[in-house]
């Protein structure tokens, strides 16, 4: 087999950050004829068909797409593969939805055989909705994170996993300490951290789930190891902001438990944030830690509406989320419109490129990832997608109106899911073709 590939088409991305909303439009690439060279996973070239037709030598294996839209991979900064068989667990809000759905369904994964299976089809959802890096919760089992790991391995995927900490509030089947939980974490670190693509997140499930003893392990975890990411809650519902007051009365607020304990970031990644305050916002910055926006969970779990806009003004870093299984849907095509509705509730019109931006290159520097991912710049890693437009006679109809690139992705965001999704290519190999 040929291992450079060379891909023509119609192209979409971010070339670079921004710091506010109103310049996402001016870094938006758009090739209509377009070429990706990648060699060894990476991307060697990248620009028009016409420049670029001249370094298609023999030794690339060549893809045409004339008809499709080909972007970056998405990057779901929030979610919990063992939650993938409970989505849509009805009536309760998050404390009592924890109880009475998602702890019963985690203490499966005692087995490692529901662990296997639940890993293979959740990495299949991924790739057949075009994500193609994930930041994901596991569970306390050890097996747990070994079982999602070795099956991310098999398609060369870049995802970054943990096992859950909790040592209290809990049944007793899904309870770690202190001591192991430390012991535990780090053999995960030693094994998985860079291990080809995989990527460790020392991952407390939420302060109230947690041992004061036991977030101050997940500190020296951190203090052991800085590069490894640290992924959890935060302020997601009132009952439970209120409940980490009462659990940590020392501490200022629900963030200032984390910090108290070293666990803010660059490297941090806090899902949700819907209710912060003001001297949160601005420990957030301070710290450089990043927000998983979860609209579909948010909505849900009936937990509150996410200002995107306070995110902008605080200078705060944000990716999206979906949270699976609070989270309704895979798709981060379904996120984006959930979250447009979510802002229109507060006055806030998000414009297609912004929700491109969040879903891809905003979610990579959420991720702490943008030096390798999020848009098809030189050197980068060849995760992307192949979308196809009109996969139903309604988007046939609806695509017909539209007048350019940003009315096609609106009209992509609030109409699209997986069955958009053409094919997927992880470090340049083609691991999802639609049927
Ligand atoms: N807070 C603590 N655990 C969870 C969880 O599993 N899902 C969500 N959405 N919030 C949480
Ligand atoms: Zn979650």
């Amino acid at each position: 087999m040929k291992s450079n590939v060379a891909i023509r088409g119609q192209f979409l991305d971010i070339q670079q950050l921004v710091e506010q909303a109103e310049h996402i439009a001016e870094q938006v690439r758009y090739l209509k004829d377009g070429l990706l060279l990648i060699q060894d996973g990476k991307i060697s070239w990248f620009g028009e068909w016409q420049d670029g037709q001249q370094y298609v030598t023999d030794s690339f294996h060549v893809e045409h797409y004339p008809d499709q839209l080909i972007i970056p991979g998405f990057l779901d900064t929030h979610i919990h593969y063992p939650q993938t068989e409970m989505i849509g667990a009805y009536g309760e809000q998050l404390l009592e939805w924890l109880d009475t759905y998602t702890f019963p369904t985690e203490i499966q994964f005692q087995d490692r055989d529901h662990a296997d299976k639940i890993a293979k089809i959740f990495i299949q959802e991924l790739l057949k909705n075009g994500t193609t890096t994930a930041l994901v919760f596991c569970t306390v089992q050890l097996q747990s994170v070994d079982a999602l790991f070795e099956e991310a391995e098999k398609y060369n995927m870049r995802i970054i996993a943990g096992k859950v900490m909790m040592d209290r509030f809990a049944p007793e089947a899904l309870l770690d300490t202190a001591e192991s939980s430390y012991h535990d974490s780090k053999a995960l670190i030693e094994k998985w951290h860079k291990n080809g693509r995989a990527l460790y997140a020392i991952t407390p499930r939420f302060a109230p789930t947690s041992t004061a003893g036991q977030l101050e392990k997940a500190g020296q975890l951190k203090q052991e190891f800085p590069d490894v990411y640290v992924h959890t809650h935060l302020s997601e519902n009132k009952n439970e902001i209120a409940w980490v007051k009462e659990l940590y009365p020392e501490q200022k607020g629900y963030l200032d438990v984390y910090h108290h304990y070293g666990l803010t970031g660059k490297k941090s990644v806090f899902a949700h944030c819907v209710h912060l305050e003001e001297q949160e916002w601005d420990c957030m910055h301070a710290t450089n830690s990043a927000i998983a926006f979860c609209p579909t969970s948010n909505l849900f779990l009936g937990s509150g509406l996410f200002p995107l806009k306070t995110a902008w003004q605080k200078q705060v870093k944000l990716g999206l989320g979906t949270d699976i299984g609070a989270g309704t849907s895979f798709s981060l095509l379904q996120t984006a419109n959930e979250a447009y509705k979510v802002q229109q509730l507060q006055g806030y019109s998000l414009s297609a490129f912004e929700a491109f931006y969040h879903a891809t290159l905003g979610s990579a520097k959420a991720l702490d990832l943008d030096d390798k991912l999020g848009n098809f710049n030189v050197g980068k890693e060849a995760d992307f997608v192949v979308l196809d437009l009109n996969a139903t006679v309604l988007q046939q109809l609806r695509q017909s109106t539209t007048k350019n690139i940003e009315e096609k992705l609106f009209a992509l965001f609030t109409l699209g899911d997986d069955r958009n999704v053409f094919a997927t290519y992880v470090y340049g190999q083609k691991v999802y073709q639609r049927e």
